[in-house]
């Protein structure tokens, strides 16, 4: 086969039309990123992208041949940290952010109705306050498609009970400023936590349980100052970082090459699953959690080693040298710890479990002794 340009390439990759759309996921926080495409310049924008997702996303733009004018944020996230200035590192792309969210690093500050050009397309900056004050949605040129963030999402909308949020402002913005777009507008929420990845103004003009089918502002104001939820986990790392548009504090020290390692946010290697359960064989898996989870229900990967966290710094010793250590415990908290710990003693090939042993059973990887495997909660 004769290798496609790359004009041709992105051209049969957005099948066969002038605009490109991908909708990417972020799984551990149930966020999307969107990246468009104008096909006949190459030029391109990616909105929302996530930090830990950074080596994704920048594989995707360079395999399309896209050039990255920019990357948008619609807020300052509360609950993850944006890939915009490791893309824009990567890329050289603009970081465009409401100015009102007072951002550090911000190359383009945005306010209501600028234009973000990328090709012959732009996307029209429509301001959306009420989840956050700088929250903005993003609406394609030809009004055919709309990124709204957290404002509205699919059947719901995003919390107003903190970092300035305010149900009032929230009605405003979604009435005044989504919800009167063409009722064919194609809407492309920031997140989804049930698998839903798109709706419309018309669907949710009648089913908004918010705020469609007739609700009025009394309603909506009504339903979310009363919606009582936990306080956001990540916001204490996230936010911070994302008041720096996502720039690390240190510089990430450079990647060892025995594994894929991916650095989160704060610094730690991570392996995904899939690939701890292909070189299971030349791995130690060093399981740091309880006696009781250990030897409970939620089971244990076949053949791993059990040493608790708090005994780790005086049993180091007894884990095996020559081969790489994978750390796990449920979540990937407490091994985040002990790979940190590791790490420091001198050990250099540790890495975290991503998601810990509850993503590796909801993934179908085995778990001996588990009770109902797969489903540990
Ligand atoms: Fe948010």
């Amino acid at each position: 086969m004769v290798a496609s340009s790359s004009a041709s390439l992105l051209l049969a990759a957005a099948g066969g039309g002038g605009l490109l759309l991908r909708q990417l996921f972020d799984a551990p926080t149930g966020t999307f990123t969107y990246l468009l495409a104008d096909v006949p310049s190459s030029e391109g924008l990616l909105i929302d992208p996530v930090f830990e997702q950074h080596e994704r996303d920048l594989s995707l733009i360079r395999e399309l041949g896209i050039q990255l004018v920019a990357c948008l944020d619609t807020h300052a996230h509360a609950d993850h940290v944006t890939g915009s200035w490791l893309m824009r590192q990567a890329t050289g792309s603009a970081i465009a952010l409401a100015a009102a969210a007072r951002a550090e690093n911000v190359t383009q500050p945005l306010h209501h109705g600028d234009r973000v050009a990328f090709g012959s397309r732009h996307v029209e900056v429509r301001s959306t306050p009420g989840h956050t004050d700088g929250c903005v949605s993003y609406v394609l040129d030809d009004q055919s498609m709309a990124f709204t963030g957290d404002a509205l999402l699919v059947r719901g909308c995003g919390r107003c009970d903190f970092q300035q949020g305010n149900a009032h402002t929230l009605w405003a913005s979604i009435t005044g400023q989504l919800l009167s777009l063409p009722d064919s507008c194609l809407l492309y929420p920031g997140h989804d936590y049930t698998g839903r990845t798109v709706t419309s103004v018309v669907e949710e003009k009648a089913f908004n349980a918010r705020l469609g089918g007739g609700a009025t502002e009394r309603d909506f104001v009504g339903h979310m100052d009363n919606m009582k939820l936990p306080h956001p986990h990540k916001i204490a790392e996230a936010l911070p970082g994302n008041m720096r548009s996502g720039k690390p504090r240190e510089a990430a020290t450079a990647t060892p090459s025995w594994a894929p390692l991916q650095r989160s946010y704060a610094g730690l290697p991570e392996l995904p699953p899939d690939w701890v359960a292909e070189h299971r064989s030349g791995l130690v898996i060093l399981d740091v959690r309880s006696a009781e989870e250990f030897e409970g229900p939620d089971g244990r990967i076949a053949g791993s080693q059990w040493i608790p966290l708090p005994e780790l710094e005086a049993r180091s010793g007894e884990i095996p040298t020559g081969q790489p250590v994978v750390v796990v415990c449920h979540s990937g908290s407490r091994s985040a710890l002990a790979t940190q710990q590791l790490l420091k003693a001198g050990r250099d090939q540790v890495a975290n479990l991503r998601g810990g042993l509850r993503i590796w059973g909801d993934e179908g990887y085995p778990l001996e002794g588990a009770i109902t495997p797969g489903s540990l909660s």
